[in-house]
């Protein structure tokens, strides 16, 4: 059976960032209000830059659907990048544009800088810079906005919330987080009625505190990072599998989240806490009840797993956690740097910059996750139509109720 492929493509001053989605079955309903939605919820967010001031990112389904509903096909997106305008000769496709603007030479700590200009053989940092940057997440939350409403259809929920900026952290979240309350902590994360000034935590007082963290770094030209939560809850028992490395559910997350630009930590479920703790604290005893509906009826009382054991979904929630490190260029304190063509010591450059993108970031996490997920659900039930697959699924569910 074979499950969901992504790819992205383009520069973050280029004319667009694309993305390609295959292997969703067919007709599955899909909008572009589906995609714009999340591309809206990524641009939210207390400490971001000037960039996101100019781009109102809209998805343009430019393959893969017709009359509303997908074809089976791949699904290839398309977002416009506003600041093309500014950009059309320094990042000319056309070597008559060559030299349009000054290269980059003062490589940036913190970036994918310096290695890239040495790796690929350029002069010109902004080869390096305009691919590695962050924008490029703007795609893969496009394309996972498709996986979510593909899960969506099987009635999994995945949500995110930050936990901390800085060194203030949210201490409101109980160590246990059921289905219900994680997505409270969501909608209360959530609920921020179209004012930009959120950080997407789920209590007001550490939202304030949060805030004005925030403004302090702005103020003294320096950078946060923080924390937070990704889940997915009804996710069904079975999901990965234990028998191969890279068929282990909780590996594939991990790497999809660290894949994030300044991602620096992934924890699944009670995480590296886990490991203060004795085994008797740490493991989810195991009950049953005998299910009204098709449902598996084991079930666990703790979510100390985050509901992944053995590479496999256990059937509680998945409950993540990352690490995003401060946004590494700095207005008001330059970084020690050498310019790559003189070797002299330098002030490294500065261009337009977050002064934190943690809750932008656990949007991205969703997208990941849910491309993860629509992935091993497709590897599990298969489905050239999305009829087929729902029929596997119910099928399957029945037979875990028997069990
Ligand atoms: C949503 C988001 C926004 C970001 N914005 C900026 C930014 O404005 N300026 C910056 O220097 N880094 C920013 N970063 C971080 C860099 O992209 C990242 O640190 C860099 O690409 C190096 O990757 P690494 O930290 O994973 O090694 C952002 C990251 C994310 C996820």
């Amino acid at each position: 059976m074979s499950g969901i492929k992504i790819i992205t493509a383009g520069e973050s001053h280029g004319q667009a960032l694309v993305g390609i989605v295959e292997g969703l079955p067919s007709n599955m309903p899909l909008t572009q209000e589906d995609i714009d939605t999340e591309l809206r919820r990524r641009q939210m967010g207390y400490g971001r830059g000037g960039r996101m001031k100019i781009e109102t990112d809209k998805a343009e389904i430019l393959t893969g659907v017709r009359w509303g509903k997908t074809l089976g096909s791949p699904v290839a997106i398309k977002i416009t990048n506003k600041d093309w305008a500014n950009w059309s000769k320094g990042m000319s496709v056309s070597s008559e544009d060559y030299s349009a603007i000054a290269a980059v030479t003062r490589p940036r700590p913190g970036h994918a800088d310096l290695t890239g200009a040495a790796k690929y053989d350029f002069k010109d940092i902004r080869n390096i810079l305009e691919r590695a940057s962050a924008r490029e997440t703007t795609t893969r939350v496009a394309l996972g906005a498709v996986c979510k409403r593909f899960l969506k259809e099987f009635d999994i929920t995945i949500g995110s919330f930050v936990t901390s900026i800085g060194d203030i952290r949210t201490n409101t979240l109980p160590h246990m987080l059921e289905s219900v309350e994680l997505v409270e902590l969501f909608n209360m994360a959530e609920d921020f009625k179209g004012n930009t000034a959120t950080v997407r935590t789920p209590c007001k007082r550490d939202s304030h505190k949060m805030i004005s963290a925030i403004g302090k770094a702005t103020a003294a030209g320096d950078t946060l990072g923080g924390t937070f939560i990704v889940f997915a809850t009804n996710v069904p028992v079975g999901l990965g599998s234990h028998i191969q490395w890279d068929k282990k559910l909780d590996g594939k997350l991990a790497q999809a989240i660290m894949s994030i630009q300044a991602v620096k930590g992934v924890e699944i479920g009670m995480g590296f806490h886990a490991a203060t703790l004795n085994g008797s604290e740490v493991m989810d005893e195991i009950f049953y009840e005998k299910p009204e509906t098709p449902k598996f009826g084991f079930y666990r009382k703790t979510n100390n797993a985050g509901g992944i054991e053995g590479g496999m979904s256990n059937g509680m929630p998945i409950i993540l956690s990352a690490a995003m490190k401060p946004i590494p260029t700095l207005r008001g304190k330059p970084l020690k740097s050498v310019d790559l063509l003189t070797k002299t010591p330098i002030e490294a450059a500065y261009e337009r910059s977050d002064i934190c993108a943690v809750p932008s970031c656990s949007v991205i996490a969703e997208a990941m996750t849910a491309v993860v997920l629509a992935d091993a659900f497709l590897e599990k039930f298969g489905g050239d139509a999305i009829d087929e697959t729902r029929k596997n699924y119910d099928n399957y569910m029945e037979y875990l109720s028997g069990i």
